[in-house]
């Protein structure tokens, strides 16, 4: 439904949003800060965000006391000490157009008095989607470092950030007696894809645990997108398994000093790399702000091709005397801003609603689209998740749907288009038995997957344990690839792994497949080699 427009409400109406926003707003700045595992798009925050805004500029006599244009993220959760940040830890106010942002160039001449002639120089830097972080250096040395918090306060997180490579322990002479260095935390595309399948994996092998009656300990989590598989590996408080994940670290501003250690704030990220630091290299001093329009479009241009998410640029007013007289206004900067991208979305229609079925036997509902191009890639499936959030999005084969590629890597269904159902659409019934076995799927506990209990007799299960088996994750038997499973189960010649080494008993056989024959090395009986063997990868 859409919001009634801000000049149509009469003063109980806004009090009532007002109220409910603050509470929204609470609660998904929780989900993200604390919990690194949000319900609704940045997008749709950013809306949220927005509209309280409005609200609260046509009623400013009912803003409240708890407004969340007031606060910046959420607060410290249990289990970290707390660290005060020497300044203040602030947000930074978003522009969508060419437009806003010259509305922000103007407020900037308008504050510090200057002609409409006077040109404003940039630094134009990609906003990297990851989570900010205050580090503390004395004479020097590596002293603490904390997440952002809820502005004033955030975790200490020092013994995880020390097991960053790219962080510096000592800076290079000469420094500052004391300064707080502030930048983003995060991981590449690559390596979240990476870190996903090993979460993925470890929760199917804590099922197959479980299955088999073992107690078990914390839930594994399969992080959506790599904002939150940063947050949640720095957030460990085990700083040893934050050792594991492939973090990196991009600085990019100050908060309190002992002293200033630039003039411009060009030459204060040259000062950063001189101390040790890793900035980003495609941050650029922009001379005006037709180069910072130039630049929004050049770097949005090559975005997918980054190794890192970004969802815009920061731009911030190169001379720091001005920063300075500019100072701040509720929880943002006036001297920057951050110029965000358009959601990478699209609308398309649901063909289809596919189950697979896992090696534990749990029932994925995968979605099945009319191709559509998602900012640049041609996308067909999307993921659905479980039965449960497909009944909460209420998605119905036929609708049309908005698609949305999280963090640029999974594509995801963020809901319904209902203008555009068809009457006759029916809501979407779960399979109750397996689409492969027929064998009864059933939901144990508070499970949210619904599971085939076919066990070894089902086809999917046992391929898809073959599968697993001879993959590089498990035994790692090259040249048996994953797609010749298939091909052996369905001709009948495996059924379990022990199959798999009874091969060469079968070489006549396999002879007549198309494209099969004999090997030159066989040193493993079927003819394959293992080249790795992962202790506790087995199915
Ligand atoms: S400057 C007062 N620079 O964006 C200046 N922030 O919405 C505040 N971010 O919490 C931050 N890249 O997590 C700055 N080059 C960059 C940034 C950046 C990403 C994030 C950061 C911050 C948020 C502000």
């Amino acid at each position: 439904m859409k919001a009634p427009a801000i000049q149509d409400l009469t003063e109980l109406d806004a009090v009532i949003e007002l109220a409910s926003l603050a509470r929204d707003i609470a609660r998904h700045d929780r989900l993200y800060h604390a919990k690194d595992q949000p319900e609704i798009t940045d997008a749709e925050y950013d809306a949220l965000v927005a509209r309280n805004r409005a609200l609260e500029a046509r009623f400013p006599h009912l803003i409240r006391s708890d407004s969340p244009s007031r606060r910046v993220g959420a607060p410290v959760a249990e289990g970290f000490a707390k660290s005060r940040h020497g300044e203040p830890m602030l947000s930074l106010d978003n522009v969508f157009s060419p437009e806003e942002f010259i509305d922000f160039c103007k407020r900037i001449r308008r504050f510090l008095g200057l002609a409409e002639t006077e040109a404003l120089a940039f630094v134009g830097e990609p906003k990297i989607d990851g989570l900010s972080i205050n580090l503390l250096y004395e004479n020097g040395a590596f002293i603490k470092g904390a997440t952002r918090g809820d502005g004033a306060e955030g975790e200490d997180v020092t013994a995880n950030l020390l097991t960053i490579p790219s962080l510096p322990q000592h800076l290079k002479q000469p420094f500052p007696a004391s300064i707080e260095i502030r930048g983003e935390v995060f991981m590449e595309k690559a390596d979240f894809i990476n870190f996903r399948a090993t979460q993925e994996e470890a929760a199917e092998a804590r099922e197959a645990r479980r299955a088999a009656g073992e107690k078990l300990g914390d839930a594994v989590v399969i992080p959506a997108n790599p904002r939150n598989a940063a947050a949640g590996s720095l957030r460990q408080l085990d700083p040893r398994i934050t050792a594991t994940r492939p973090l990196k670290l991009l600085a990019y501003a100050m908060g309190a000093a002992s002293e200033a250690p630039a003039e411009t704030h060009h030459d204060f990220l040259d000062e950063l790399r001189r101390w040790g630091f890793a900035v980003n290299p495609l941050s650029r001093r922009l001379q005006s702000e037709d180069a910072a329009e130039s630049f929004q479009a050049e770097i949005g241009a090559g975005r997918a091709a980054l190794a890192y998410d970004i969802d815009g640029v920061v731009y911030k007013l190169d001379r720091i005397d001005w920063q300075r007289r500019l100072g701040f206004v509720g929880r943002a900067p006036r001297w920057a801003v951050a110029w965000k991208f358009p959601a990478e979305q699209a609308v398309t229609k649901l063909l289809d609603i596919e189950i697979q079925v896992g090696r534990t036997g749990a029932l994925t509902p995968r979605a099945v689209m009319e191709p559509v191009n998602v900012g640049g890639v041609v996308v067909r499936h999307a993921t659905l998740h479980n039965e449960d959030e497909i009944a909460r999005k209420d998605v119905r084969i036929g609708d049309t749907v908005m698609l949305q590629r999280a963090g640029d890597v999974i594509p995801q269904i963020l809901g319904v288009v209902l203008e555009k159902r068809s009457t006759d659409a029916q809501p979407y019934a779960f399979p109750l038995n397996c689409p492969a076995c027929g064998s009864h799927a059933i939901r144990d506990g508070e499970d949210v997957v619904r599971r085939c209990t076919g066990g070894l007799t089902c086809p999917a299960q046992t391929t898809e344990r073959l599968r697993h088996f001879v993959s590089r994750r498990a035994m790692d038997i090259e040249g048996l690839g994953e797609e010749n499973i298939q091909t052996l189960f369905d001709a009948g010649l495996i059924k379990s792994p022990a199959d798999i080494f009874r091969l060469h008993q079968k070489r006549e056989i396999l002879a007549g497949f198309e494209g099969w024959g004999e090997r030159n090395r066989t040193p493993n009986s079927w003819g394959g080699i293992i080249t790795a063997w992962k202790p506790g990868a087995l199915p």
